[in-house]
């Protein structure tokens, strides 16, 4: 690893400055951080203590702010160390049970500044990202129906406890959901009336003197709920509403309810000035509930990125997920493709391209998600992997080139004892050829150095940036090695 020398006079958050230079004359910008990176490897391959390392410590060095998601116990660990050694321990917010930071995540969002705050739409957002990602670890297809239900049911809810109560919590809306007619005759039942949440704030609302647009809104919601909801098949219904239920159970009770559904002392917005935030739940530790509780802060503080004044605040912030696929959900390609205007350095690790697949619940429209989202992190780097298709995918990327072979041919007789048998008969020479060959053979990435004492702490990683020729090799990829440390 080279750390280039200071040669020029950058201003702190200038795009031209280098964060640090995978080659003595190839540095890596602000501009290319915020073009967005994926790190590749097997596990084991440095991808965390070689190349992970060396970025995060640039974008602590750089006074970027950040967000840190985990999904192993040693990160608030590995992230102390480097904040420590960076001189930015004292910006370091650790959001666990036991710090005390708490996050209102309906409150947030219902009274942000911005013009979309408490919009449904970008409630209904907000809570689809959540049980997206529940859906596809439950192994649930994210079929293009139950999305368009899921929204539904999410849409009707939000507006009918807006319109009633001009308050909505976690509670009201699982009560709401819970006590809505199945069929025709509970809509008709006085009895189920009397005791359905969902009748009454219908009930409440339609009292209620409002505008000729919400008015319009309570009569498609009342449709919803009185007609379209208890129409569903029961297995779309029964699918969608314990979706939900699960979901929402998790933020009812114990960690979650604490931190997420009480106050708030901790705002995504503290890592536009410098705050790095760290959710010390790790999936390993926390399971579901660690998930549900980062990819929903993930949500927010990627929408609170993306609304920033950068030319007020020209601060880049880092997204850092190491264990990638377990968060990835189809908003990050949304947020990748504008993640460069908000000055958002997006870092993935992950070991091998079928953990995404996966994790988008397989097919080919998670192989085109996946591509597409891929396509948006420019600089992608490669660590030792056994793994067939990220090796082919990484080969194929870094794409082949015409290369000009020459042979060497002998042997001009038919004595027999010619060792070439092919060219028996034919004139010893040197004949050309061209064919077009990988630069990178896909096996070349199952060599590659995974640091530790046997390595001199020395991890390989070969680095592919979209449109970039490295001036070192004048080729589109590079060799380099970080140092573990
Ligand atoms: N500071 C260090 N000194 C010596 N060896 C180290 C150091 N840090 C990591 N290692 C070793 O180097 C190898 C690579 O470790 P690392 O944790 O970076 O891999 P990884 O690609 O992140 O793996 P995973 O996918 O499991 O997270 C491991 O064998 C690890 O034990
Ligand atoms: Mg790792």
């Amino acid at each position: 690893m080279f750390f280039k020398k200071k040669q020029k006079h950058y201003e702190p958050f200038d795009l031209e400055r280098p964060l640090l230079s995978f080659a003595k004359n190839d540095a890596w910008t602000i501009r290319d951080a915020c073009e967005g990176t994926q790190i590749f490897g097997a596990t084991g391959s440095g991808k965390t203590s070689g190349s992970g390392q060396a970025i995060a410590k640039s974008f602590l060095n750089g006074g970027f702010g950040g967000l840190i998601l985990t999904a192993k116990k040693d990160e608030r660990e590995t992230w102390e160390k480097y904040c420590r050694e960076a001189g930015c321990l004292d910006a370091l917010f650790i959001i666990s049970p036991k710090s005390g930071y708490k996050f209102n995540f309906l409150d947030y969002e219902l009274n942000r500044a911005g013009d979309g705050a408490g919009h449904t739409e970008n409630l209904v957002s907000l809570f689809f990202t959540i049980l997206e990602i529940a859906e596809q670890k439950s192994g649930g297809s994210s079929d293009p129906y139950w999305e368009r239900a899921t929204k539904q049911l999410l849409r009707n809810t939000i507006d009918l406890l807006s319109i009633a109560q001009g308050r909505i919590s976690m509670m009201d809306m699982y009560k709401v959901i819970t006590t809505a007619p199945l069929d025709y005759e509970d809509v008709q039942d006085t009895e189920w009336a009397k005791h359905s949440f969902c009748y009454q704030l219908i009930k409440q609302a339609k009292q209620k003197n409002l505008s000729h647009s919400k008015k319009m809104d309570l009569d498609f919601t009342i449709r919803f709920w009185l007609n379209e909801f208890p129409n569903l098949s029961d297995r779309t219904r029964s699918i969608i509403v314990s979706s939900f239920t699960s979901m929402a159970d998790c933020f009812l009770r114990g960690v979650l309810r604490d931190m997420f559904c009480t106050e708030t002392n901790i705002f995504p917005e503290f890592t536009h000035e410098g705050g790095i935030i760290l959710i010390d739940l790790p999936i390993k530790e926390y399971g579901q509930l660690g998930l549900f509780a980062q990819v929903l802060f993930k949500y927010i503080w990627q929408q609170a990125a993306e609304r920033r004044e950068v030319h007020k605040n020209p601060r880049p912030v880092f997204l850092w997920v190491d264990e990638s696929q377990n968060f990835i959900t189809s908003y990050d390609q949304q947020f990748q493709t504008t993640a460069r205007s908000s000055r958002a350095c997006t870092v993935y690790l992950t070991q091998n391209l079928p953990n995404y697949i996966t994790a988008l619940a397989g097919g080919g429209e998670a192989r085109a998600k996946v591509d597409a989202f891929l396509g948006n992190l420019q600089t992608k780097i490669f660590h030792a992997n056994g793994d067939h298709k990220t090796n082919t995918w990484a080969s194929d990327l870094i794409a082949k080139t015409w290369q000009y072979r020459s042979n060497v041919s002998s042997g001009s007789s038919n004595d027999g004892k010619t060792f070439f048998p092919e060219t028996t008969g034919k004139q010893s020479g040197i004949s050309h050829s061209e064919a077009l060959n990988y630069q990178v053979l896909p096996h070349k990435f199952t060599q590659l150095r995974k640091g530790g004492y046997k390595n001199n702490l020395l991890v390989d990683g070969i680095i592919f940036q979209g449109g970039r020729i490295w001036n070192t090799t004048g080729k589109n990829y590079l060799y380099t090695s970080f140092k573990q440390g």
